[in-house]
């Protein structure tokens, strides 16, 4: 394979090719109308700073936190504002992302995606010659605990790389963190409850790159699919085109990018924590014709050993009863980066 799939490659060699191996059968190509029918529809917004009670007010707080359960119940996905990460961090990441795209494939290479685990640069998840491709480069890397990381895969070059990720991810997963607390509250839980049941947490950050595709209508950036993490935190870079796409009532519909928002989702960890209450969304990326696109992805997860499975208060015998097994979260990691991007079929796993 080497540089024949990859898509920037492609994308100079012979701008207006699009090989077989990337065009979608009919029925999964992006429709015009999914396209274009995103303004009846818009992912919630969430002040971060009035979960946080920066300005003290309870009853801000209070409203805040109910728009947060709806986001959670009926959405699946949101977008923060004021989360306090440093906008130097957010540009930096973005930064050492974009450059370390730009460096010429070899370069790159020497960081090759392991086959069954998501960490280095390359095509995740594929496992079969008949596979469509997702029109998307890119790369990855475990950040914690320090024993998921591969130090061959972290970058000498661009010099910052290294040290912005670790800064940046220091940051987010406080954010996740926060967010878990305020989730719980929504659930009626004690605070800390999921925080106190991950323990260290598992973290995990995947930048995509989308160079222009000159048929659009033909391919995806990235097939639908739920995270398998309890939370994700998804900064769009900026000057992107609009790409994320989440189904949402049978339909898929665009996030707007918002300056300096983070987008939220919620993965299938918190589902069967959750016993279905609150559900991992579908999401997929399309390209553009002209535009690139850079997504930074943080994947939070509970520690590996943590047994995952409905919270006690969340099974009702009667109106709510038990819908998901219990396993280890490592067990469903390991499940999940060893199968193919196919909707909501990983949780499948867990049922
Ligand atoms: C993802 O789901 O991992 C990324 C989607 C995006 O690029 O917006
Ligand atoms: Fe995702």
């Amino acid at each position: 394979t080497g540089h024949i799939d990859d898509v920037q490659e492609l994308r100079k060699a012979k701008p207006t090719l699009v090989p077989e191996r990337f065009v979608r059968d009919a029925t999964e190509r992006p429709t015009p109308c999914a396209v274009l029918d995103h303004d009846s529809y818009e992912v919630p917004i969430i002040d971060f700073s009035k979960l946080m009670k920066v300005d003290e007010d309870e009853g801000s707080w209070r409203a805040e936190i109910l728009k947060l359960k709806r986001a959670c119940q009926d959405w699946g996905f949101f977008q923060v504002v004021n989360h306090g990460i440093d906008l130097s961090l957010v540009e930096g990441i973005e930064e050492v992302a974009k450059e370390f795209f730009m460096l010429p494939l070899e370069e790159k290479q020497r960081y090759p995606m392991v086959a069954g685990t998501v960490q280095g640069y390359g095509q995740a998840f594929v496992f079969s010659e008949d596979q469509k491709l997702d029109w998307c480069n890119m790369f990855a890397l475990g950040v914690e605990p320090q024993f998921i990381r591969n130090p061959k895969l972290w970058p000498k070059n661009p010099p910052k790389f290294s040290g912005t990720v670790d800064d940046y991810s220091r940051e987010v997963r406080k954010l996740c963190q926060n967010l878990l607390n305020s989730i719980a509250i929504t659930l009626g839980l004690k605070e800390g409850t999921f925080n106190e049941m991950f323990g260290v947490g598992v973290q995990a950050i995947r930048m995509n790159y989308y160079p222009p595709c000159s048929r659009p209508d033909l391919v995806l950036g990235l097939s639908p699919h739920s995270d398998g993490s309890a939370l994700t935190v998804l900064q769009q870079g900026k000057g992107s085109s609009v790409g994320l796409q989440i189904l949402k009532d049978t339909k898929w519909v665009s996030v707007q990018p918002v300056p300096n928002a983070l987008v939220i989702n919620i993965g299938d960890t918190l589902e069967v924590l959750t016993n279905g209450k609150y559900k991992s969304v579908e999401h997929r990326a399309l390209t553009h014709k002209e535009k690139d696109r850079l997504s930074i992805v943080t994947f939070y997860a509970p520690s590996y050993e943590v047994e995952i499975g409905p919270l006690p208060e969340m099974v009702d015998e009667i109106n709510h009863p038990c819908t998901y097994r219990r396993y280890n979260h490592g067990e469903y990691s390991k499940h999940y980066v060893t199968s193919k991007l196919q909707g909501k079929k990983t949780l499948d796993f867990a049922k």
